[in-house]
């Protein structure tokens, strides 16, 4: 059997698969139809102080190989997601990480404050790529000096483990990637959504309310792993890879290109047993190679 067990810095995950904020809400109904104990891990829903809408429907449209999704951070405010969801999340043993949004740093930073105080959170992901809010999100993730800024501000509140999820929606991801690993980042994420639009020919209109929307799935797999191994090889810091992963070879090629563990997304909506079935294949195919130890694949493309 090969051993599938990888380490993000100090945290240890029993294998290298997450399920990626927002495509599992809090694993709910994803528990009635498998063990949650199976993954690697979970990342919920991106969390605010308060709890927020969302943009106004319609605000997911299926494309050719993927999916455009304008949520906008619906979540139900970080006091339900500590009193309610994480105790139950936390009957599983799966490694939970928050992800965490706000629209200044002082959000960012008062809601990893609170998360530190819960015992069942294993790591925060910090949410500078959100492509569907005015405030905050994405503005972030582009430039080197915001995304510093909410790094450090995370990282003075809090001595859990802090990665921070980057945007493909920019010119150069490297000195982004660098700057939060100054600013004190455990690890990185990457890629959120590629900025998409859809259009309704009947109306003649945008589809979407928010008009531009994030693009993930199987269309955005090469691009992503681009980011994921120009990343690698630019930090020291481990980096969590996902964008497009939909089976376990795909899942390998991430690693591969350097990252340390994998996410999955937009898998999930259309097959909800994705998460132990590519964990399956991940371990299968390892065997077959007669690799002994997950690891040793790591950045071997680099
Ligand atoms: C959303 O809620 O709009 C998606 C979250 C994200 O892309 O970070």
């Amino acid at each position: 059997m090969t051993e599938m067990e990888v380490k993000l810095g100090q945290l240890t995950l029993k294998n290298p698969l997450l399920t990626a904020s927002g495509t599992f809400g809090y694993g709910r109904e994803f528990a009635q139809l498998y063990d949650l104990s199976l993954l690697g891990g979970v990342v919920v829903k991106g969390t605010t102080l308060e709890p927020r809408p969302g943009n106004p429907p319609p605000r997911i449209a299926e494309t050719a190989a993927g999916m455009l999704n304008s949520v906008g951070l619906q979540n139900p405010g970080l006091g339900q997601v500590i009193d309610q969801e994480l105790p139950w999340l936390a009957q599983f043993d799966t490694a939970i990480f928050v992800n965490i949004a706000g629209r200044k740093a002082a959000e960012y930073q008062e809601i990893a404050a609170c998360l530190d105080k819960v015992e069942s959170v294993r790591a925060l992901e910090v949410n500078i790529s959100c492509p569907n809010v005015e405030a905050g999100g994405l503005a972030f993730g582009t430039d080197p000096k915001a995304a510093a800024a909410i790094t450090a501000a995370v990282r003075d509140a809090t001595s859990k483990p802090v990665f921070v999820k980057l945007s493909p929606n920019v010119t150069d991801i490297v000195p982004i990637a660098q700057a939060v690993e100054a600013a004190g980042a455990d690890g990185i994420t990457l890629v959120n959504t590629f900025l998409g639009l859809a259009i309704d020919i009947k109306t003649r209109r945008p589809l979407m309310a928010n008009i531009v929307a994030g693009l993930s799935g199987p269309a955005i797999k090469p691009l992503a792993l681009r980011l994921v191994w120009q990343t690698a090889r630019a930090v020291r810091i481990p980096v969590i890879g996902i964008g497009g992963i939909m089976s376990g070879q795909d899942a390998l090629e991430f690693m591969l290109a350097g990252a340390r563990a994998v996410q999955i997304g937009t898998a999930n909506f259309y097959n909800p047993l994705a998460g132990p079935q590519i964990i399956r294949e991940m371990a299968g195919w390892l065997e077959n190679e007669g690799v002994r130890d997950i690891n040793e694949i790591v950045g071997e493309a680099l």
